[in-house]
């Protein structure tokens, strides 16, 4: 089998940082065309800086990283700086990138590539707000037939917000963009709170990270280190959700992942719910199942793949 052809549209984010990773550990599956940055966790500025970071520490420099939005479209930019930390990727300390960001914008990169790449060969896999896809969707409405799958960490059904009481933070920081993209017709693969909140670095987990003794594995420690502060004091829980990750795991084991092909619906009304997934899970509607939903992973399998794939780098 072909690797598969992505373009990974991201906010690192340590948990981006880690998805990055696993991709770009995982060439005879995964072809990364591209890497785009948007606004999300931190500012632009400090995602494209923190996306071509990863990409020098997995010794990818020739990776093609580009700049995206910087703002959600119709509203002002929600950062996750206490999450984070100020620069997105504390934890590790990591040296300024030498590689150059491409010149192009991000837009009008996913649009030349779905235009230029066969059609229905080309997967997007966001992990941050939907920014920049929803754009390139209005820029360019022809584009959107030609994507094969779009792979995306967001939302949440039965574990609810992590941002309000009601919505995850991807979805929340640009709920229009969400909408554009849930209603475009692309066929979805959701990795929801529901799914995440089970894939945590616990204590012997993160041991096993840092045990690779390369530099990527203890960079990864070191990240999950920093990024489980918030949720361990919130959620009281045994270590850092691993979120974006399960976008690229899906993409090389499909059957970590179970979950139900429903209809879901951005909220972008009620500013109470705003950016909630109405996630029709148990069919009471009769709006057309648009995405498939996570709601379980293989934990103990996914973080096998993963350790296993990031000692790789
Ligand atoms: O809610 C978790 C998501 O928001 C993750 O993608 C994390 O990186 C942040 O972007
Ligand atoms: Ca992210």
């Amino acid at each position: 089998m072909p690797a598969r052809k992505i373009i990974i549209d991201t906010d690192p984010g340590q948990d981006d940082a880690v998805a990055m990773l696993l991709a770009m550990a995982s060439p005879d599956e995964i072809d990364i065309l591209g890497i785009t940055a948007v606004a999300g966790n931190v500012p632009l500025s400090l995602t494209a800086r923190n996306a071509r970071m990863i990409c020098e520490l997995a010794g990818r420099p020739h990776t093609a990283v580009y700049a995206g939005c910087d703002r959600p479209l119709g509203r002002e930019l929600v950062t996750a700086e206490y999450v984070h930390g100020k620069t997105g990727l504390d934890g590790p300390d990591l040296p300024e990138p030498k590689m150059q960001l491409r010149q192009q914008h991000a837009v009008d990169y996913i649009i030349d590539t779905l235009r230029h790449e066969p059609a229905g060969t080309v997967t997007l896999c966001p992990l941050g707000p939907l920014t920049n896809i929803a754009t390139a969707f209005q820029k360019a409405p022809e584009i959107v037939e030609r994507v094969q799958e779009i792979v995306l960490m967001g939302g949440a059904y039965f574990e609810v917000g992590n941002v309000t009481p009601t919505a995850e933070f991807n979805i929340y920081v640009d709920p229009e963009a969400a909408d554009i993209v849930f209603k475009s017709g692309v066929d979805i693969v959701v990795m929801p709170l529901d799914v995440t909140h089970k894939a945590l670095v616990t204590q012997p987990r993160n041991d096993a990270f840092r045990a690779l003794g390369n530099a990527a594995g203890i960079a990864v420690a070191q990240m999950t280190d920093f990024f489980e502060r918030f949720d361990k004091d919130k959620y009281d829980s045994p270590g850092a959700p691993l979120h974006d990750p399960c976008v690229t795991a899906y993409l090389i084991k499909p059957e970590l992942f179970t979950g139900r092909h429903v209809n879901v619906e951005i909220e972008t009304t009620s500013e109470l719910t705003m950016g909630m997934t109405v996630a029709d899970w148990w069919g009471v509607t009769d709006r057309t199942p648009n995405a498939m939903f996570m709601g379980d992973i293989d934990a103990d399998g996914f973080f096998e793949l993963l350790t296993k794939r990031i000692g790789r780098l």
